[in-house]
């Protein structure tokens, strides 16, 4: 069996060498940064790969944050039709989010993730030493989907965040997505749940032109849709205040009509109802419709 590390640039300076080493892996790395996670460097890296004689007993080690992960899961998928897949996760995010629940893909023109394909790993490797070197900014990114978790399916985890190590943090949190992802492997229904917060995230992410990062943008979300889920009679007052100390909604100041407009654009609308995956109390969730003329409003006041 040969194996065959990827690797971003700025992982590869860090820890490239070190890895390849240990694992006996020749290293193989694109330019850091979601632009790269593409066909094009897919297939470069692919051309690359069977150049050197790659083939069926190939073992490919992802070794990076959601990016590399993502790209190079789907490269192992379809390697010659499918090679086995180890994934190394070294930012927060990708530990606790893009390494569990085997959604592999690269982004198009067209959008972000729309060609992939799920893909499980034969092993997942987490080692708390890579965070040392992690900037602040990716740390918040990861810290947001972390406490997403617990709002989601572990009360404690968001309400005592501050009195757990790092350790018991990761681990409760990809409980949480572990659990959830194993009921419902490709996506049909239960998995949307993981969405709290993303729906108006990513309305924010796109309003703001990506000058909010993925961690910033969801926060807000999680903030907004707990007011409308408070607005729509499910979140209690005690609740939403809780949430609001952790994320405060008002640290911004874009339109809100334009963002309910940019989700009216998105896939999850029907009838005029957008669906948004909405607290019912710290530590559960539902699945529910919103008439597209309450959004703006359910947002604004508390
Ligand atoms: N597959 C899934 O289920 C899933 C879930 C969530 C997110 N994602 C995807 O993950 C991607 C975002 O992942 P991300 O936030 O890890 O971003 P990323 O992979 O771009 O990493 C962020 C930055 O940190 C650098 N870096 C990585 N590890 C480091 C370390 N230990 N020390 C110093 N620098 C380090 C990277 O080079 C990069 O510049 C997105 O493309 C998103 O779509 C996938
Ligand atoms: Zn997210």
């Amino acid at each position: 069996v040969r194996s065959a590390l990827i690797t971003d640039d700025v992982v590869a300076q860090l820890y490239g060498q070190q890895f390849c080493k240990e694992l006996k892996s020749e290293l193989f790395s694109f330019p850091s940064g979601e632009t790269s996670k593409t066909r094009e460097t897919k297939q470069r890296l692919e051309n690359e790969l069977l150049e050197k004689g790659f083939s069926r007993d190939t073992t490919i080690v992802a070794l990076g944050g959601g990016v590399v992960l993502d790209l190079a899961g789907f490269l192992a998928a379809t390697f010659c039709r499918g090679v086995d897949l180890v994934l190394i996760p070294t930012t927060l995010l990708a530990m606790v989010d893009a390494a569990i629940g085997g959604k592999t893909g690269v982004n198009t023109p067209q959008g972000k993730n729309l060609i992939g394909a799920f893909y499980f790993p034969k092993q997942i490797v987490i080692d708390l030493r890579f965070l040392t070197t992690l900037p602040q900014p990716e740390i918040w990114n990861g810290t947001v989907e972390i406490l997403k978790a617990g709002l989601i399916g572990d009360q404690e985890l968001f309400v005592n965040f501050s009195d757990l190590s790092w350790k018991e943090r990761i681990q409760r949190a990809i409980e949480v997505k572990r659990r959830i992802v194993a009921q419902d492997l490709e996506e049909r229904g239960v998995r949307r749940v993981l969405n709290v917060g993303h729906t108006v995230g990513h309305a924010l992410e796109t309003v703001s032109n990506y000058q909010l990062s993925h961690g910033q943008a969801v926060a807000m979300g999680i903030a907004l849709e707990a007011r409308i889920s408070h607005a729509m009679g499910f979140l209690s007052c005690k609740d939403l205040a809780e949430i609001e100390k952790r994320f405060p909604p008002l640290a911004f100041d874009y339109d809100l009509d334009t963002v309910v407009q940019v989700m009216k654009l998105d896939k999850k609308i029907k009838d005029g109802t957008l669906y948004f995956a909405l607290l019912k109390e710290i530590g559960s969730v539902a699945l529910v419709g919103v008439p597209l003329e309450e959004v703006a409003c359910a947002m604004r006041t508390c």
